[in-house]
């Protein structure tokens, strides 16, 4: 079934032609740069972008995978969580496309869609509900959090953070050290070239064994914070408060993880959102699932950030078995 998948939460505008999981085509163009000298997303401006590009976007869209407008079957849309404002646009557009064309539309969860967006380009729709039931896992600039689904339609949260999400976490330590926007590719980077001994032992909060499985990230940055302000700010300086930062970040999020593989007993972890971009991450997953015996999906990095193609393949599998 031809799906075009929209995506407006934030400052992505997405726009994919998916048949099933299959890609066909996948466009964003992003407001990134445009909020950079803020140090986050200005809800304004990424608004204001979303009505320019949400028509152009879906016209290359359409090109790029050779297909008419009359050739859609499906139409699939987030509907939140996000901006008012940016939601705002690509809900406007879908329907008014699903009205012109007299074609189903489904509106979606943006989370929901990170977590299947492993499948993509590698599952049938059929293969990718034999993968049910799983733990989700969501490490992203808006949420860190983790899913028991029973089915694609059956999910319980069961964790969240209290304060911060990871990515957030990221953006803010690389404000404070004044390395630029989006700041998780940027510490990522600048932790990699970090060659000392020195682990600064930032606080990884919420892991006493009574805490159970939410994360909590503020407690961190406040102490990134304090220790800058008193630091040399040098060069090597930021790479070893990167470097800290970042295993404090991951030693957190492993350990949350590591425990709700035992509490549910579930034995597939699928996972998606900005933060799966950082390779240490990833590594650390793929360790953790291989001692755990878990089965573990990630997306293809190019599917990690915002994008139509995630949205559009959930929807298809939301329309198939509601
Ligand atoms: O999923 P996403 O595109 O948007 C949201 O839905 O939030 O995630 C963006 C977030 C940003 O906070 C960005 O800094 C973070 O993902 N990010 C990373 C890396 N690449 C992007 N964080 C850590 N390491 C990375 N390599
Ligand atoms: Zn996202």
């Amino acid at each position: 079934m031809l799906t075009v998948g929209i995506e407006t939460s934030c400052d992505e505008t997405g726009v994919s032609l998916v048949d099933g999981f299959n890609v066909l085509s996948n466009e964003v163009s992003s407001s990134v740069h445009l909020h950079a000298e803020y140090g986050g997303v200005v809800p304004e401006i990424a608004s204001r972008f979303q009505v320019e590009y949400i028509l152009p976007v879906f016209e290359k869209a359409l090109k790029n995978a050779d297909k008419k407008i009359r050739d859609i079957e499906l139409i699939s849309v987030t509907s939140k969580p996000g901006l008012p404002g940016s939601l705002l646009v690509g809900l406007a557009f879908a329907r008014a496309l699903s009205l012109a064309l007299k074609v189903p539309l489904v509106e979606v969860d943006h989370v929901k869609a990170h977590v299947i967006s492993p499948f993509l380009n590698k599952l049938s729709l059929n293969e990718a509900k034999e993968k049910f039931p799983l733990l989700g896992v969501v490490i992203s600039g808006g949420h860190t959090s983790i899913f028991h689904f029973n089915t694609i339609n059956d999910v319980k949260e069961i964790a969240r953070t209290l304060d911060d999400a990871a990515g957030e976490a990221f953006d803010k330590v690389s404000k404070i050290m004044g390395m630029g926007y989006p700041g998780g590719p940027i510490v990522e980077k600048k932790a990699g070239d970090y060659n000392g001994m020195g682990d600064l032992s930032f606080p990884r909060s919420m892991i006493g064994a009574n805490k159970g499985l939410d994360f909590s990230f503020s407690g961190l940055k406040t102490a990134v914070l304090y220790y800058w302000n008193k630091s040399s700010k040098d060069d090597t300086e930021k790479s070893r408060v990167c470097f800290s930062f970042q295993n404090a970040c991951l030693d957190i999020i492993e350990e949350k993880l590591s425990r709700a593989i035992v509490n549910t007993g579930l034995k597939r972890l699928s996972a998606g959102g900005g933060v799966i971009n950082n390779n240490y991450l990833r590594s650390r997953m793929e360790k953790l699932c291989l001692a755990k015996g878990v089965e573990l999906h990630l997306p293809d990095k190019i599917y990690c950030n915002d994008n139509g193609a995630m949205v559009g393949a959930l929807g298809a599998m939301e329309y198939m078995w509601r």
